[in-house]
């Protein structure tokens, strides 16, 4: 590593505070662990002119819509066009994007029917530049790291982290550090990290591991973590939010659903909602919950065991490894959303995400398995009369449908579930792909198969 590199500086920005989320304890200048130097618990951000500098409402919307219409690099992020919710820059120059945020809000009429929802729309952050939500929050992270002087980057993941971190610090001209766990991460997403020319660790463990590693790195070593548990990820992630409001014409909607991994996610959506009623922007907070796989579900487990207070961590196994995290590191921010937004956390079986990614396809929309949590989380919700008839839902999807095609080549060909019979249930909509000889005959016959099934 260069002798140029910064010493493990502090982070500081004039602009912001942190909050620790246990002591409350504020201060100007952040660890390199981003941890309170008391008690030891993660940081937040917080914007203390907020309080005296109150924007009115209306303003922020039309500047916000108005940028819309600009064709400045910065204007053109879906990310720093919400720039006034944000750490602020000295200049706009300084900004590393690559056009993220901008992403659709499809309606799903199937899914709704499948339901019983009356307006089902989907949130598709896997259309983002890297294919997943990751970027939103990099964008604001990468900037940040660069502003501080720093020259490599580093991150723990199970795939879409490393992907965004890789492009972003590429971007800005800076190394990155990748450890990934070995065999538990797709090929789309390793691949990535390779071609944006990250140094890419694949170590013997799980994404806990690789996360408990980083931890000590990043005070031994001059490099920046851009895990979420990097509060500047969180500020950038909570846009999705601001942009999902703006789309709805600031009519909020009755229910956000996520996936929960490491829980950075469901935590900044959450922040988003709750800043936005701060702001005057909204009146009525939806409700926000988090799915998680059953193989996965720390914090189904810390909720339902015990009552929200300390983490249940578990040995995590599930095929949307995406989400294969057994000890989340913002547990603690993500129980605080749920107790203030009124939302449930569900889990969901491995058939169960199947089904829900195979219907979320055959809406011509598609997504990786993590972000299909959300509509088989919902099924749930729906008969728990949790979510009730009448009722507006918005699922995120997190990832796109390419990022792990194994899986969903598996599924089509009746492989994904050793037990056939388990699995049986699904047939009506695998569509696998057949072998035939290069005639004429055999695809006619092959189409009218087709058209009777
Ligand atoms: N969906 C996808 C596609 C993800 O990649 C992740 C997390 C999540 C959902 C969960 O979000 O961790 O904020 O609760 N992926 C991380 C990674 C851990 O390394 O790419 P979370």
């Amino acid at each position: 590593m260069s002798s140029t590199s910064p010493s493990a500086p502090g982070v500081r920005q004039a602009d912001i505070q942190f909050r620790c989320i246990g002591c409350g304890e504020l201060t100007g200048n952040a660890r390199q662990d981003f941890r309170c130097a008391g008690c030891g618990d993660l940081l937040e951000i917080t914007y203390p002119d907020w309080k005296q500098s109150r924007t009115d409402p209306a303003n922020l919307k039309s500047s916000w819509r108005n940028r819309k219409l600009s064709s400045g690099a910065i204007d053109l992020s879906g990310v720093w066009r919400f720039r006034d919710v944000l750490p602020a820059l000295e200049d706009e120059q300084q900004a590393i994007a690559l056009r993220e945020g901008n992403t659709p809000l499809y309606e799903l009429p199937r899914c709704a029917r499948i339901t019983g929802v009356p307006r089902l729309f989907a949130k598709h952050q896997g259309m983002n530049p890297t294919g997943s939500f990751k970027d939103t929050g990099m964008t604001v992270a990468a900037t940040f790291a660069r502003r501080a002087g720093f020259r490599w980057v580093a991150c723990a993941s199970t795939g879409n982290t490393s992907a965004s971190m890789a492009a972003y610090a590429a971007r800005g001209g800076m190394r990155s550090l990748v450890l990934v766990p070995e065999g538990k991460i797709s090929w789309s997403k390793l691949s990535q990290a390779l071609d944006y020319g990250a140094v890419t660790c694949q170590l013997r463990t799980d994404f806990d591991g690789c996360l408990r590693l980083l931890q000590e790195l990043v005070l031994r070593a001059p490099v920046y973590q851009l895990n979420s548990i990097n509060p500047f990820r969180l500020e950038g992630q909570k846009t999705l939010a601001f942009e999902l409001l703006e789309q709805l014409e600031w009519e909020p909607p009755d229910h956000i659903i996520v996936p929960g991994g490491n829980l950075g996610n469901s935590s900044a959506i959450g922040k988003a909602l709750l800043e936005m009623r701060e702001l005057g922007l909204i009146s009525r907070v939806p409700k926000l919950s988090v799915i998680q796989a059953e193989g996965a579900n720390a914090l189904v487990r810390t909720l339902r065991q015990a009552g929200g207070k300390r983490l249940i961590s578990v040995s995590a196994e599930t095929r949307a490894t995406a989400i294969r995290i057994g000890n989340p590191a913002s547990w603690k921010k993500a129980v605080r959303v749920l107790e203030e937004t009124g939302g449930a956390c569900e889990q969901v079986s491995e058939i169960e995400i199947a089904q829900a990614k195979a219907e979320i396809g055959a809406e011509g929309i598609g997504c990786e398995p993590a972000s299909a949590v959300t509509l088989a989380g919902l099924k749930k919700l729906v008969k728990q009369g949790f979510v009730k008839t009448g009722e507006t839902v918005v699922l995120v999807l997190t990832g796109n449908l390419l990022k792990d095609p194994d899986f969903t080549i598996e599924f089509h060909r009746g492989e994904l579930f050793k037990d056939r019979a388990q699995g049986g249930s699904l047939d009506g909509l695998r569509h696998p792909p057949v072998v035939l000889d290069a005639t004429l005959d055999s695809v006619v016959r092959t189409l009218e198969q087709a058209e009777k099934s």
